[in-house]
């Protein structure tokens, strides 16, 4: 429906340009909560979001992301059958010190990069599409945490 138009016109162009909207996304996500930086231990730590961006490995995972929102974004008309991939990919994070609370600061931070990125074109019913996807995403993911 009109959700599903909405997210995949929005995509056609960011999707291109994956690491730069990724970045904004998690600049403003470390703006928000500058104690996420510190999950990134990579070689170099990730003491500020400069240091961060600077490190090959936190570039790669915001393509890591992107990849992700992307399959999301592709598989529309079925998400259902990414739950066993965003199952363990909520695994993964847990593992990795991230908390469930965080995914709804990462979702701020997405619409922020959409709102960034597509201007004008950034309306209520836009977000709210966004928004309907990436909570269903998450609540995947989020199945990585329960026992
Ligand atoms: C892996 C941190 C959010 C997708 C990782 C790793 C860390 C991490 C430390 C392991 C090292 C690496 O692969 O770079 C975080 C933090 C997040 C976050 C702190 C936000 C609070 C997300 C989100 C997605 C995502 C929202 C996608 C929707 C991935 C993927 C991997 C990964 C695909 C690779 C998993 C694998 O190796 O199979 N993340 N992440 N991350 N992350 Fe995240």
């Amino acid at each position: 429906g009109k959700d599903k138009e909405l997210i995949r016109g929005s995509w056609e162009s960011l999707g291109k340009n994956k690491v730069p909207h990724g970045v904004i996304m998690f600049s403003r996500l470390f703006e928000l909560d500058p104690a996420l930086l510190s999950l990134f231990n990579y070689n170099t730590n990730c003491g500020s979001t400069q240091d961060c961006l600077s490190s090959p490995e936190f570039l790669d995972h915001v393509t890591k992301v992107m990849l992700v929102i992307d399959a999301a974004v592709n598989h529309l008309d079925d998400l259902h059958s990414l739950e066993d991939f965003l199952l363990n990919l909520g695994r993964k994070h847990q593992a990795v010190g991230v908390t469930t609370q965080s995914f709804a600061v990462v979702g701020e931070s997405l619409l922020y990069m959409l709102q960034c990125s597509l201007g004008q074109a950034y309306t209520a019913a836009l977000s709210q599409a966004w928004l309907n996807m990436y909570s269903i995403v998450v609540a995947a993911m989020s199945r990585g945490w329960a026992k």
